[in-house]
Protein backbone atom coordinates (compact mmCIF):
# COMPACT_ATOMS: atom_id res chain seq x y z
CA UNK A 1 0.00 0.00 0.00
CA UNK A 2 1.22 3.31 -0.84
CA UNK A 3 -1.00 5.67 -0.75
CA UNK A 4 -3.48 6.03 2.77
CA UNK A 5 -7.31 7.25 2.03
CA UNK A 6 -8.35 8.88 4.83
CA UNK A 7 -11.46 10.39 6.73
CA UNK A 8 -12.18 13.30 9.07
CA UNK A 9 -14.72 13.00 12.13
CA UNK A 10 -15.75 16.73 13.29
CA UNK A 11 -14.82 18.88 11.13
CA UNK A 12 -14.11 21.91 13.89
CA UNK A 13 -11.08 24.09 15.40
CA UNK A 14 -8.68 21.49 15.86
CA UNK A 15 -9.45 19.71 12.17
CA UNK A 16 -7.69 22.25 10.78
CA UNK A 17 -4.36 21.22 12.28
CA UNK A 18 -4.68 17.69 10.91
CA UNK A 19 -5.95 18.65 7.93
CA UNK A 20 -2.96 20.71 6.95
CA UNK A 21 -0.76 18.15 7.96
CA UNK A 22 -2.37 15.33 6.18
CA UNK A 23 -2.24 17.65 2.52
CA UNK A 24 1.32 18.29 3.14
CA UNK A 25 2.15 14.32 3.90
CA UNK A 26 2.96 12.84 0.12
CA UNK A 27 2.02 9.70 1.29
CA UNK A 28 -1.84 10.55 2.37
CA UNK A 29 -4.84 11.24 0.32
CA UNK A 30 -7.69 13.50 1.83
CA UNK A 31 -10.96 11.61 0.92
CA UNK A 32 -14.16 11.85 3.33
CA UNK A 33 -15.09 14.53 5.97
CA UNK A 34 -17.95 14.62 8.78
CA UNK A 35 -19.36 16.64 10.91
CA UNK A 36 -23.06 17.20 12.49
CA UNK A 37 -22.86 20.73 11.25
CA UNK A 38 -23.10 20.84 7.70
CA UNK A 39 -22.38 23.90 6.85
CA UNK A 40 -18.79 23.29 8.65
CA UNK A 41 -18.41 20.11 7.32
CA UNK A 42 -18.87 21.81 3.35
CA UNK A 43 -16.71 24.82 4.41
CA UNK A 44 -13.68 22.24 5.18
CA UNK A 45 -14.12 19.97 2.19
CA UNK A 46 -14.26 23.15 0.01
CA UNK A 47 -10.94 24.30 1.76
CA UNK A 48 -8.92 20.75 1.18
CA UNK A 49 -10.97 19.81 -1.88
CA UNK A 50 -12.41 16.70 -0.05
CA UNK A 51 -14.64 14.60 -2.56
CA UNK A 52 -16.90 13.14 -0.02
CA UNK A 53 -18.73 15.15 2.96
CA UNK A 54 -21.33 13.54 5.30
CA UNK A 55 -23.09 14.24 8.58
CA UNK A 56 -23.07 11.26 9.36
CA UNK A 57 -20.13 9.38 10.60
CA UNK A 58 -21.36 6.04 9.85
CA UNK A 59 -22.12 6.84 6.29
CA UNK A 60 -18.68 7.97 6.62
CA UNK A 61 -17.52 4.60 7.74
CA UNK A 62 -19.52 2.57 5.04
CA UNK A 63 -16.92 3.99 2.44
CA UNK A 64 -14.72 1.23 1.91
CA UNK A 65 -12.65 3.29 0.54
CA UNK A 66 -11.70 5.38 3.56
CA UNK A 67 -9.00 2.98 5.26
CA UNK A 68 -8.16 5.47 8.35
CA UNK A 69 -9.62 8.47 9.99
CA UNK A 70 -9.02 11.58 12.15
CA UNK A 71 -11.41 11.57 15.14
CA UNK A 72 -11.97 15.54 16.21
CA UNK A 73 -15.39 15.20 17.86
CA UNK A 74 -16.76 16.42 21.47
CA UNK A 75 -14.59 14.12 24.10
CA UNK A 76 -17.91 12.25 24.77
CA UNK A 77 -18.21 10.68 21.10
CA UNK A 78 -14.39 9.59 21.27
CA UNK A 79 -15.46 5.67 22.44
CA UNK A 80 -18.49 5.15 20.14
CA UNK A 81 -16.71 6.44 16.99
CA UNK A 82 -13.71 5.00 17.46
CA UNK A 83 -14.97 1.29 18.36
CA UNK A 84 -17.35 1.64 15.73
CA UNK A 85 -14.54 3.06 13.29
CA UNK A 86 -11.87 0.00 14.30
CA UNK A 87 -15.18 -2.70 13.73
CA UNK A 88 -15.20 -0.99 9.91
CA UNK A 89 -12.14 -1.92 9.65
CA UNK A 90 -10.59 1.42 9.74
CA UNK A 91 -7.07 2.61 11.09
CA UNK A 92 -7.95 5.37 14.00
CA UNK A 93 -6.43 8.52 14.99
CA UNK A 94 -8.47 9.85 18.18
CA UNK A 95 -7.88 13.06 20.05
CA UNK A 96 -7.10 13.58 23.30
CA UNK A 97 -8.33 12.62 25.84
CA UNK A 98 -8.79 8.80 24.58
CA UNK A 99 -12.37 9.24 26.02
CA UNK A 100 -14.05 10.03 29.44
CA UNK A 101 -14.66 7.27 31.60
CA UNK A 102 -12.70 4.08 32.35
CA UNK A 103 -15.44 1.67 31.00
CA UNK A 104 -15.11 3.67 27.78
CA UNK A 105 -11.52 3.75 27.87
CA UNK A 106 -11.01 -0.41 28.52
CA UNK A 107 -13.83 -0.81 25.66
CA UNK A 108 -12.10 0.59 23.17
CA UNK A 109 -8.79 -1.47 24.06
CA UNK A 110 -10.68 -4.35 23.71
CA UNK A 111 -11.91 -3.25 20.46
CA UNK A 112 -8.30 -2.51 19.11
CA UNK A 113 -7.43 -6.35 20.34
CA UNK A 114 -10.78 -7.43 18.79
CA UNK A 115 -10.09 -6.17 15.49
CA UNK A 116 -6.18 -6.10 15.37
CA UNK A 117 -6.54 -2.51 14.10
CA UNK A 118 -4.70 0.62 15.10
CA UNK A 119 -5.57 3.15 17.85
CA UNK A 120 -3.25 6.05 18.02
CA UNK A 121 -4.46 8.49 20.69
CA UNK A 122 -3.62 12.37 19.58
CA UNK A 123 -0.92 13.08 22.30
CA UNK A 124 0.51 16.05 19.89
CA UNK A 125 3.14 16.84 22.34
CA UNK A 126 4.98 13.96 22.49
CA UNK A 127 5.54 14.41 18.95
CA UNK A 128 6.70 17.91 19.70
CA UNK A 129 10.52 18.43 17.94
CA UNK A 130 12.00 19.54 21.29
CA UNK A 131 11.01 16.85 22.75
CA UNK A 132 12.48 14.16 20.35
CA UNK A 133 15.91 16.21 21.04
CA UNK A 134 15.04 15.40 25.29
CA UNK A 135 14.62 11.69 24.69
CA UNK A 136 18.14 11.48 23.11
CA UNK A 137 19.82 12.49 26.52
CA UNK A 138 16.86 10.71 27.90
CA UNK A 139 17.78 7.03 25.93
CA UNK A 140 21.64 7.86 26.35
CA UNK A 141 20.94 7.85 30.54
CA UNK A 142 22.23 11.55 30.52
CA UNK A 143 19.31 12.39 33.00
CA UNK A 144 19.69 9.20 34.85
CA UNK A 145 16.52 8.07 37.25
CA UNK A 146 13.85 10.67 36.83
CA UNK A 147 12.39 10.69 39.87
CA UNK A 148 10.32 13.96 40.15
CA UNK A 149 8.14 16.18 37.56
CA UNK A 150 6.25 19.05 37.65
CA UNK A 151 3.62 20.53 35.27
CA UNK A 152 1.86 23.43 35.26
CA UNK A 153 -0.65 25.36 32.95
CA UNK A 154 -2.24 28.18 34.00
CA UNK A 155 -4.94 30.36 32.67
CA UNK A 156 -6.14 33.17 34.62
CA UNK A 157 -8.76 33.81 32.37
CA UNK A 158 -9.49 30.84 29.88
CA UNK A 159 -12.19 28.80 29.83
CA UNK A 160 -13.71 28.42 26.16
CA UNK A 161 -17.09 27.92 27.05
CA UNK A 162 -19.50 25.74 25.09
CA UNK A 163 -18.76 22.18 24.69
CA UNK A 164 -15.43 22.21 26.78
CA UNK A 165 -17.38 23.96 30.19
CA UNK A 166 -20.16 21.38 29.09
CA UNK A 167 -18.87 18.31 31.68
CA UNK A 168 -21.70 16.15 30.31
CA UNK A 169 -19.49 16.61 26.85
CA UNK A 170 -16.54 17.20 27.66
CA UNK A 171 -15.36 14.96 31.42
CA UNK A 172 -14.51 18.22 32.98
CA UNK A 173 -13.03 21.06 32.76
CA UNK A 174 -9.08 22.15 32.61
CA UNK A 175 -8.00 18.80 34.26
CA UNK A 176 -9.20 16.91 31.48
CA UNK A 177 -8.44 19.64 28.04
CA UNK A 178 -5.17 20.66 29.00
CA UNK A 179 -4.01 18.68 31.91
CA UNK A 180 -4.05 15.59 30.17
CA UNK A 181 -1.25 16.62 27.95
CA UNK A 182 1.13 17.73 30.48
CA UNK A 183 0.50 14.79 32.49
CA UNK A 184 0.78 12.41 30.09
CA UNK A 185 4.03 13.89 28.73
CA UNK A 186 5.86 13.84 31.96
CA UNK A 187 4.28 10.18 32.39
CA UNK A 188 5.79 9.53 28.76
CA UNK A 189 9.59 10.86 29.65
CA UNK A 190 9.25 9.30 33.23
CA UNK A 191 9.43 5.65 31.28
CA UNK A 192 5.48 5.23 32.26
CA UNK A 193 6.18 4.20 35.17
CA UNK A 194 2.79 2.35 37.25
CA UNK A 195 0.66 4.66 39.04
CA UNK A 196 0.60 3.82 42.64
CA UNK A 197 -2.08 6.55 44.17
CA UNK A 198 -3.29 10.17 43.21
CA UNK A 199 -4.32 12.97 45.61
CA UNK A 200 -5.96 15.41 43.84
CA UNK A 201 -8.36 18.66 44.85
CA UNK A 202 -10.53 20.80 42.06
CA UNK A 203 -12.33 24.13 43.14
CA UNK A 204 -15.26 25.39 41.00
CA UNK A 205 -14.65 28.77 43.06
CA UNK A 206 -14.57 32.11 40.26
CA UNK A 207 -16.69 30.11 37.47
CA UNK A 208 -15.85 31.34 33.84
CA UNK A 209 -14.84 34.89 35.14
CA UNK A 210 -17.56 36.41 32.12
CA UNK A 211 -17.88 39.70 34.21
CA UNK A 212 -14.40 40.29 33.45
CA UNK A 213 -14.10 43.12 30.55
CA UNK A 214 -10.84 44.56 28.00
CA UNK A 215 -9.13 41.20 28.53
CA UNK A 216 -9.49 38.37 25.63
CA UNK A 217 -9.89 35.12 25.41
CA UNK A 218 -10.61 32.16 23.18
CA UNK A 219 -13.97 31.17 22.96
CA UNK A 220 -15.50 28.26 21.51
CA UNK A 221 -18.18 28.78 19.00
CA UNK A 222 -20.85 27.79 21.00
CA UNK A 223 -20.10 30.02 23.87
CA UNK A 224 -22.37 30.76 26.28
CA UNK A 225 -21.40 32.84 29.25
CA UNK A 226 -24.31 31.68 31.49
CA UNK A 227 -23.70 27.99 30.83
CA UNK A 228 -20.94 26.95 33.18
CA UNK A 229 -20.39 22.94 34.61
CA UNK A 230 -16.71 22.27 35.12
CA UNK A 231 -14.00 23.00 37.50
CA UNK A 232 -11.99 25.94 37.34
CA UNK A 233 -8.41 24.18 38.67
CA UNK A 234 -7.24 21.11 39.38
CA UNK A 235 -4.13 19.83 41.49
CA UNK A 236 -3.13 16.78 41.95
CA UNK A 237 -0.02 14.38 43.34
CA UNK A 238 0.32 11.42 41.56
CA UNK A 239 2.48 8.74 43.38
CA UNK A 240 4.12 5.58 41.50
CA UNK A 241 4.99 2.31 42.34
CA UNK A 242 9.14 2.99 41.80
CA UNK A 243 9.35 5.64 44.02
CA UNK A 244 9.01 8.53 41.38
CA UNK A 245 6.37 11.51 41.60
CA UNK A 246 4.17 13.90 39.60
CA UNK A 247 2.99 17.63 40.85
CA UNK A 248 0.47 19.11 38.69
CA UNK A 249 -2.04 21.80 38.69
CA UNK A 250 -3.92 23.28 35.63
CA UNK A 251 -6.66 26.18 35.44
CA UNK A 252 -9.69 27.53 33.02
CA UNK A 253 -9.83 30.75 35.92
CA UNK A 254 -7.60 32.34 38.60
CA UNK A 255 -7.12 35.42 40.89
CA UNK A 256 -3.04 34.41 39.06
CA UNK A 257 -0.76 37.56 37.99
CA UNK A 258 -0.30 36.11 34.56
CA UNK A 259 -0.67 32.43 32.37
CA UNK A 260 1.61 30.86 32.74
CA UNK A 261 3.18 26.94 31.16
CA UNK A 262 5.60 25.09 33.16
CA UNK A 263 6.97 21.44 32.78
CA UNK A 264 9.71 20.23 34.46
CA UNK A 265 11.16 16.53 35.00
CA UNK A 266 14.08 15.59 37.30
CA UNK A 267 16.61 12.53 37.76
CA UNK A 268 19.32 11.95 39.63
CA UNK A 269 22.26 13.03 37.10
CA UNK A 270 20.55 15.89 35.14
CA UNK A 271 16.64 17.60 34.65
CA UNK A 272 15.48 18.98 32.15
CA UNK A 273 12.70 22.54 31.62
CA UNK A 274 10.35 21.37 28.87
CA UNK A 275 8.00 24.78 29.20
CA UNK A 276 8.42 27.36 28.18
CA UNK A 277 11.57 25.96 26.16
CA UNK A 278 13.72 22.91 26.18
CA UNK A 279 16.63 23.41 28.68
CA UNK A 280 18.90 20.99 30.37
CA UNK A 281 20.06 20.97 33.89
CA UNK A 282 23.20 18.91 34.81
CA UNK A 283 26.67 18.51 36.42
CA UNK A 284 30.32 18.07 35.00
CA UNK A 285 33.66 18.49 37.30
CA UNK A 286 31.74 19.79 40.02
CA UNK A 287 29.83 22.43 38.57
CA UNK A 288 26.57 23.17 37.83
CA UNK A 289 25.57 23.57 33.70
CA UNK A 290 22.60 25.05 31.82
CA UNK A 291 22.52 23.57 28.69
CA UNK A 292 20.24 25.82 25.93
CA UNK A 293 19.94 23.38 22.82
CA UNK A 294 20.41 25.52 20.09
CA UNK A 295 17.12 24.58 17.63
CA UNK A 296 14.69 25.93 15.58
CA UNK A 297 11.79 25.17 17.88
CA UNK A 298 13.32 24.97 21.76
CA UNK A 299 9.40 25.60 22.64
CA UNK A 300 6.21 23.38 21.71
CA UNK A 301 5.77 24.35 17.66
CA UNK A 302 2.22 23.45 17.46
CA UNK A 303 1.99 23.13 13.65
CA UNK A 304 5.37 21.17 13.63
CA UNK A 305 3.93 18.39 16.29
CA UNK A 306 0.84 17.83 14.72
CA UNK A 307 2.60 17.00 11.45
CA UNK A 308 4.88 14.61 13.19
CA UNK A 309 2.15 13.13 15.01
CA UNK A 310 0.56 12.43 11.41
CA UNK A 311 3.66 11.72 9.66
CA UNK A 312 3.66 9.22 12.37
CA UNK A 313 0.14 7.98 12.07
CA UNK A 314 0.61 7.57 8.29
CA UNK A 315 3.85 5.57 8.40
CA UNK A 316 2.43 3.25 11.44
CA UNK A 317 -0.99 2.28 8.82
CA UNK A 318 1.26 2.10 6.16
CA UNK A 319 4.80 0.73 6.78
CA UNK A 320 3.44 -1.07 10.47
CA UNK A 321 5.51 1.13 12.61
CA UNK A 322 4.62 1.05 16.30
CA UNK A 323 2.68 3.95 17.75
CA UNK A 324 4.28 6.10 19.76
CA UNK A 325 0.96 6.66 21.72
CA UNK A 326 -1.13 3.56 21.56
CA UNK A 327 -4.61 2.65 22.97
CA UNK A 328 -3.15 1.42 26.01
CA UNK A 329 -1.70 4.89 27.27
CA UNK A 330 -4.81 6.38 26.45
CA UNK A 331 -6.40 3.95 29.19
CA UNK A 332 -3.43 4.32 31.79
CA UNK A 333 -4.49 8.22 31.77
CA UNK A 334 -8.14 7.98 31.79
CA UNK A 335 -7.32 5.94 35.23
CA UNK A 336 -5.46 8.63 36.26
CA UNK A 337 -7.44 11.79 35.38
CA UNK A 338 -10.45 9.42 37.11
CA UNK A 339 -8.91 8.95 40.03
CA UNK A 340 -8.46 13.02 40.39
CA UNK A 341 -11.43 13.43 40.13
CA UNK A 342 -12.61 11.12 42.46
CA UNK A 343 -9.94 11.73 44.91
CA UNK A 344 -11.44 15.40 44.99
CA UNK A 345 -14.91 14.49 45.11
CA UNK A 346 -14.18 11.83 48.20
CA UNK A 347 -11.59 14.02 50.20
CA UNK A 348 -9.14 10.96 50.35
CA UNK A 349 -6.03 9.38 48.23
CA UNK A 350 -6.73 6.77 45.65
CA UNK A 351 -4.59 3.75 45.42
CA UNK A 352 -4.31 1.46 42.21
N1 LIG B 1 -4.32 18.01 20.52
C1 LIG B 1 -4.63 19.26 20.81
O1 LIG B 1 -3.77 20.10 21.08
C2 LIG B 1 -6.08 19.65 20.78
C3 LIG B 1 -6.44 21.01 20.69
C4 LIG B 1 -7.79 21.33 20.65
C5 LIG B 1 -8.76 20.32 20.74
N2 LIG B 1 -8.37 19.02 20.84
C6 LIG B 1 -9.39 17.94 20.95
O2 LIG B 1 -10.06 17.84 19.69
C7 LIG B 1 -11.44 17.57 19.87
C8 LIG B 1 -12.26 18.65 19.17
O3 LIG B 1 -11.96 19.92 19.73
P1 LIG B 1 -12.23 21.29 18.91
O4 LIG B 1 -11.55 22.37 19.67
O5 LIG B 1 -11.91 21.10 17.48
O6 LIG B 1 -13.82 21.44 19.10
P2 LIG B 1 -14.85 22.14 18.10
O7 LIG B 1 -16.07 22.36 18.89
O8 LIG B 1 -14.21 23.31 17.43
O9 LIG B 1 -15.09 21.03 16.97
C9 LIG B 1 -15.71 19.79 17.24
C10 LIG B 1 -16.59 19.46 16.05
O10 LIG B 1 -17.08 18.13 16.20
C11 LIG B 1 -18.42 18.09 15.73
N3 LIG B 1 -19.06 16.92 16.34
C12 LIG B 1 -19.24 16.66 17.64
N4 LIG B 1 -19.78 15.45 17.81
C13 LIG B 1 -19.95 14.92 16.57
C14 LIG B 1 -20.45 13.69 16.08
N5 LIG B 1 -20.91 12.74 16.90
N6 LIG B 1 -20.47 13.49 14.73
C15 LIG B 1 -20.02 14.44 13.89
N7 LIG B 1 -19.52 15.62 14.30
C16 LIG B 1 -19.49 15.85 15.62
C17 LIG B 1 -19.00 19.42 16.14
O11 LIG B 1 -20.14 19.76 15.36
C18 LIG B 1 -17.81 20.37 15.91
O12 LIG B 1 -17.83 20.92 14.61
C19 LIG B 1 -11.65 17.48 21.38
O13 LIG B 1 -11.57 16.14 21.80
C20 LIG B 1 -10.46 18.24 21.97
O14 LIG B 1 -10.09 17.78 23.26
C21 LIG B 1 -7.06 18.67 20.85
Amino acid sequence: MSELNIGLIGSGSISDSHLQAYRANPRAKLLAICDMNEERARNMAGKYDIPHVYTDYRELLANSDVQAVSICTWNNSHAAISIDALEAGKQVLCEKPLCITVDEALQMQQAVERTGNLLQVGYVRRHASNIAVLRKFIDAGELGEIYFAKASLIRRLGNPGGWFADKARSGGGPLIDIGVHVIDLCWYLMGRPKVKSVSGNIYAKLGNRSNIENYAFYQAADYDASFNTVEDMANALIRFENGASLMVDVSFSLHAKQNSALVNIYGDKGGAEIEPALSIVTERHNTILNIDPQITSPGFDFQGGFQNEIDHFVASCLDGVPPISPVEDGVEMIKILNAIYESAAEGREIHF
